[in-house]
This record gives structure tokens, C-alpha cells and sequence, in this order.
């Protein structure tokens, strides 16, 4: 695994233990007509943390994360990210995050080298530094060997893996996940969670996430939120909120029943299937 060039101010400070606030939220809120889908969310996430909005289906995790990224305009409150408003400095908070959206993104007819080429112009990455960009992401990401295959013949995991490295490509310096493991086997899912780690641990990138996986955000995640209904229920340590349920061996999968019902218990849901059918289906 080769590292990433340049972001070696960010390493510095994760290792100097210095805490910038990189993501501020007040009162973030967003309506779908008269329904509000994000109610007056306010969360502080600092620079090299995992941090991991749970939630049952609908509960506003991608809305909140759309908003984020600048792609939703907000209805009320704010967000910055590193200080620059997503409202009014857009341009500014696009340079410094990477987004993997929830459904699947890369062009399957392209291949993975094609996909990150797109990807190195739109970031402005100059024509002279593109190929070793590329070359970086795949190595980092290890997709070199299926660097000229089409990605309509990727498994689900590589794909993920593609799509982080596109995210990636620029050195962001927070990178919002919105499911990436969904759909993938546990093998798959370990492996694009060990290069989450991997991103946090050498580059010190901020990374929020959501998941439906809480076994996994407890083990990754330095600080979790469960959202219910457009508002965050509790938010802490992964251990602080287990040791506050007062029950022997209290898992992250308790947390979130005792916030939220019992909404764990329906397994397979729809917006899984349907995405899965989808992804099926664009993969040929
Ligand atoms: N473009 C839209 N127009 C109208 N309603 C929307 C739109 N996008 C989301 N919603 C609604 O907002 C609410 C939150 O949706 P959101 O996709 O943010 O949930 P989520 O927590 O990401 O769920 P999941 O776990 O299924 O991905 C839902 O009630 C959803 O139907
Ligand atoms: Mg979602």
C-alpha cells in the first residue's frame, strides 16, 4: 500500500493531538414540503474522528448528509465545514470533502481507470499529476490489477472500493460515507472498513458515516449519533452509551432498540432490497 501525497499538515496535527472542530452543525434542519426530514440537528464532529449517524430507514441520515455536502439546501440553521458556511462558501466546502453517496455510483460501462480519470478532472487534479493520482487510489485502495476491467463486472466491493477512491482523489479532509457497506459480504464489508481506518490513521481524514451495521460502528466509530425521526435521540462514545443502559454486555444493537423501538428486529428492509435489486440490475 503506497501513501497518498501532501496532506502531511494533517497527519502533523492528529498526531500533536491538536482538536480543530472540522463539522458544526446549528439547528440543521430540511422539510420535504410539510414534512421535516432533519429537525434542528446541531452535532460537532473534530478532525480525525469516526463518526457514525445511525438510524432507522427514514430517519434523515442521507438528507442530513446531502445537506452537508452541499448538494440540499438547507431549510433552517447551518453547517460549517472547517469553518466555511455550506450555504454560503459552497465552492470552498466542495474542495474539502469526498462523498460516496448511498446508491451505487461508479459508470459501469467505463472502466475503473476511466471512472477515476472523470474523477481527476473534475477535481481539477492537473493533467501532469493524473496519472500518479490514479495510480495512488488504486494502489491504496488495492484495484490495480482490475484497473482496465469494466466495472459493470466488479462485485459489489470493488465498486465501493472504486467509489472511495474517486472520493479520495482530491485529499479531502472529510469524507462522508453514506452506507458504504451495504449489500457487501462480511469479508468485503471488513475490508472497506480496514481502509477507513486506514484513511483516519495515515492522513488523519474525518470521517462520517452511516451504517446499518452497529457491531461495526461500534467497533470504528469514536463518536456515534442514533437518529429517530429527524432528530438525534442520544449521541456519545460508543461505551459511554452502552454503559448508560445499566445492562450486563450491552451492545450498540441495544442502544439503538432502547432509543428507537424496535426497529432492528424487522431485518431485511425494503430500501436494502430495492437497492440491491437496483445495483443487480445496473451490473447486468
Ligand atoms: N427528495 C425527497 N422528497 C421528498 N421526501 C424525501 C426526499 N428525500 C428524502 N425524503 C424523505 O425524508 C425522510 C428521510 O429520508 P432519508 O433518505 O434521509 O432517510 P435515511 O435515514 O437515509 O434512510 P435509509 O436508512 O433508508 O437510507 C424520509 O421520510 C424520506 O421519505
Ligand atoms: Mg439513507
Amino acid at each position: 500500500m503506497t501513501r497518498l501525497t501532501g496532506n502531511i499538515d494533517l497527519t502533523e496535527s492528529l498526531v500533536s493531538g491538536s482538536k480543530e472542530v472540522i463539522l458544526e452543525t446549528q439547528g440543521l434542519t430540511r422539510y420535504f414540503g410539510k414534512a421535516v426530514a432533519v429537525d434542528n440537528l446541531s452535532i460537532t464532529v473534530e478532525q480525525g474522528e469516526v463518526f457514525g449517524l445511525l438510524g432507522p430507514n427514514g430517519a434523515g441520515k442521507s438528507t442530513a448528509i446531502k445537506m452537508l455536502t452541499t448538494l440540499l439546501p438547507l431549510s433552517a440553521g447551518r453547517a460549517t465545514i472547517a469553518g466555511y458556511d455550506v450555504t454560503h462558501q459552497a465552492a470552498e466546502v466542495r474542495r474539502l470533502l469526498g462523498y460516496v453517496p448511498q446508491a451505487l455510483s461508479a459508470d459501469g460501462s467505463l472502466t475503473g481507470y476511466e471512472n477515476l480519470l472523470i474523477f481527476a478532472k473534475l477535481y481539477d487534479i492537473p493533467r501532469n499529476r493524473r496519472e500518479r493520482s490514479i495510480r495512488e487510489v488504486l494502489d491504496f485502495m488495492g484495484l490495480q490489477a482490475a484497473a482496465h476491467r469494466l466495472v459493470r463486472n466488479y462485485s459489489g466491493g470493488m465498486i465501493r472500493k472504486l467509489e472511495i477512491a474517486q472520493s479520495i482523489m482530491h485529499q479531502p479532509k472529510i469524507l462522508f460515507l453514506d452506507e458504504p457497506t451495504v449489500g457487501l459480504d462480511p469479508i468485503a464489508r471488513s475490508q472497506v472498513w480496514q481502509l477507513v481506518q486506514q484513511l483516519r490513521l495515515d492522513y488523519g481524514t474525518t470521517i462520517f458515516l452511516t451504517t446499518h451495521f452497529l457491531e461495526e460502528a461500534d467497533n470504528l466509530c469514536t463518536q456515534v449519533a442514533i437518529m429517530q425521526q429527524g432528530k438525534i435521540a442520544i449521541a456519545g462514545l460508543p461505551s459511554d452509551l452502552k454503559a448508560a443502559l445499566n445492562q450486563p454486555n450491552a451492545t450498540l444493537d441495544d442502544v439503538f432498540i432502547h432509543y428507537t423501538g424496535d426497529q432492528l428486529t424487522s431485518g431485511v428492509n425494503y430500501s436494502d432490497t430495492a437497492r440491491t435489486r437496483r445495483t443487480a440490475k445496473r451490473l447486468g
